[in-house]
């Protein structure tokens, strides 16, 4: 077991804390925040609760995620926007999710896309990087969620920036219940690529409006 007392996290999300692992500092550990698990399952609609508890935990549905046909059929270009996942690793703190730590050359945390957006917009640099992760996502396809740039971040490669997925991996819920074709499949991730540029254009735009409005517009 991990001892993760007295060690502060690195990052956060609304739902996990990040950590360095102790014994690695290759690798990431993401617990469940204290008590939040039950929140959610509370607060979830019907259609979420239908998959039972367990599939609300972040870390449950991360399981899943990177268990997805095109990640376990996938070669090695897989890894070349997602952080490699090492399975589930108990912990003080509860079970943690193990995935590489992406950093950069002197072991700090990579920025996320969303700091990236905030001080330099959709610069030439920026957008190479995300017409990249795009190409990636159509190659692959890979299923994600909505691709939001806080769950991104950017990895610095010489003059360049190298994208992966830390957070947001698998298709929704109602998705994986009701199945996939092949068209459909494909209309998603178009779909999903469609507003990950809506989403990273609002936020270099100093985040003008409701993101809710702008979404709707989009529908
Ligand atoms: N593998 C990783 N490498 C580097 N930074 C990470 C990694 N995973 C998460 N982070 C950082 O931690 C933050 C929160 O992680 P995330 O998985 O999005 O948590 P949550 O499930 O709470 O949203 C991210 O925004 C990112 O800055
Ligand atoms: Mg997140």
């Amino acid at each position: 077991m991990i001892d993760l007392n007295g060690m502060t996290p690195f990052a956060e999300g609304d739902n996990r804390l990040c950590f360095i692992h102790p014994d690695n500092p290759r690798h990431c550990l993401k617990v469940m925040k204290p008590h939040l698990a039950d929140q959610q399952y509370t607060d979830a609609p019907w259609y979420k609760k239908l998959r039972g508890r367990k599939a609300l935990n972040d870390n449950e549905r991360e399981i899943s995620a990177y268990h997805q046909r095109a990640i376990v059929h996938g070669g090695d270009q897989i890894w070349h926007h997602l952080p490699r996942w090492h399975g589930v690793t108990p912990t003080t703190l509860g079970d943690a999710s193990e995935t590489d730590f992406i950093s950069d050359d002197q072991g700090n945390p990579a920025p996320t896309l969303e700091k990236l957006l905030k001080q330099q917009g959709t610069d030439p640099v920026v957008t190479a990087s995300l017409q990249q992760l795009e190409a990636w996502l159509r190659e692959t396809q890979v299923l994600s969620r909505n691709l939001l740039p806080h769950n991104i971040v950017a990895k610095t490669i010489g003059p360049r920036y190298q994208l992966y997925l830390i957070d947001g991996l698998g298709p929704p819920t109602v998705a994986s219940i009701l199945g996939w074709s092949e068209a459909w499949r494909k209309h998603y991730i178009e779909r999903r690529i469609q507003r990950m540029w809506l989403r990273a254009n609002w936020e270099a735009g100093g985040r003008e409006g409701q993101w809710s409005d702008i979404e709707r517009a989009d529908r």
